[in-house]
């Protein structure tokens, strides 16, 4: 496990300070879009085209294929991929599929850490390394605009809590002990897979740790790390013998309330539900 790292910055969201202005900017084309693209309860289904695309088989195929084809253009064949034997060569980066159907078995605290520092943790430092700690996921300026937070039970008690995770000391500092059943259910689509999940990590972001240097460009860049922590918290979990689902239906209110942020400046992004597959 990482030794404490005492060198990472945390900025405050007194961001204008860093912007030589007085004042947080009137416009904000971020924050506006931002709060634009956020899930609620009563308009979720307006701001999504699910029913539309079950319904329409065009549409549904079109959508189905996924990647562009450039028919046109001269071809040149890539050696065939063997996947039995590739799959076997790289075990590690062949990706499940996502799993929806969890046994109720906790997971244990030690996995969890050790899931959340291979996602976003921090790397031992090396003596001669400059500040900040290397991370698992590269980042625009190594400033590392994401927080993580775990809902699960680590007290063994069959309790649910909502815990942040301090990379810094490699801790879990505990906002709520006691999550209940109901509020986890409500705070998404899927009430029944939310509330089957062992874990539920959240990624959070705080964008002005990124966008004090890149403006507009760090919001970007915040989205980008968020899905390489995805990315990397899917693959430990695999790892560890766990299934793993990235999971966007969640609404937003309800997730900032529970991690007491404010939505604006440190405002959800995305979760991964964890468990062992059934
Ligand atoms: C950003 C993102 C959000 C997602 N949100 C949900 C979700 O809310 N509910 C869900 O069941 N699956 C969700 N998924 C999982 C996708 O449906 C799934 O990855 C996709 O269907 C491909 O299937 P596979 O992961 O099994 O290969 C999400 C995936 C991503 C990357």
């Amino acid at each position: 496990m990482p030794d404490a790292v005492s060198s990472i910055t945390v900025f405050t969201p007194r961001y204008w300070e860093f912007l030589n202005e007085d004042e947080p900017p009137e416009e904000d084309l971020a924050e506006e879009f931002h709060e634009a693209s956020k899930f609620h309860r009563v308009t979720m289904g307006r701001e999504t085209n699910g029913r539309r695309l079950q319904a329409d088989p065009e549409l549904s195929r079109s959508a189905a294929i996924g990647a562009r084809e450039l028919p046109h253009l001269p071809r040149i064949p890539l050696p065939a991929i063997d996947t039995e034997r590739e799959g076997g060569d790289h075990p590690a980066l062949i990706r499940n599929a996502s799993c929806r159907d969890f046994t109720t078995e906790a997971l244990p605290v030690e996995q969890l850490g050790r899931a959340l520092w291979l996602s976003y943790g921090a790397y031992p430092k090396h003596e001669s390394a400059a500040p900040p700690a290397r991370r698992p996921v590269a980042s625009g300026g190594a400033l590392y605009p994401l927080e993580l937070y775990l809902l699960a039970d680590v007290s063994g008690t069959g309790r649910k809590g909502l815990y942040h995770y301090n990379i810094h000391d490699h801790v879990l500092e505990e906002v709520h002990d006691e999550v209940g059943e109901e509020r986890i259910r409500r705070m998404g689509a899927q009430p029944d897979l939310l509330a089957s999940a062992p874990a539920i990590v959240l990624i959070n972001g705080l964008f002005w740790r990124s966008r004090f240097k890149y403006r507009l460009r760090g919001y970007r860049f915040a989205l980008m790390e968020a899905g390489a922590v995805i990315q990397q918290l899917t693959l430990a979990a695999q790892s560890l013998g766990w299934g793993a689902v990235p999971f966007a239906g969640l609404f937003d209110d309800q997730v900032e309330e529970l991690c007491e942020i404010d939505g604006v400046d440190h405002s959800f992004l995305n979760a991964v539900l964890l468990g062992r597959p059934r």
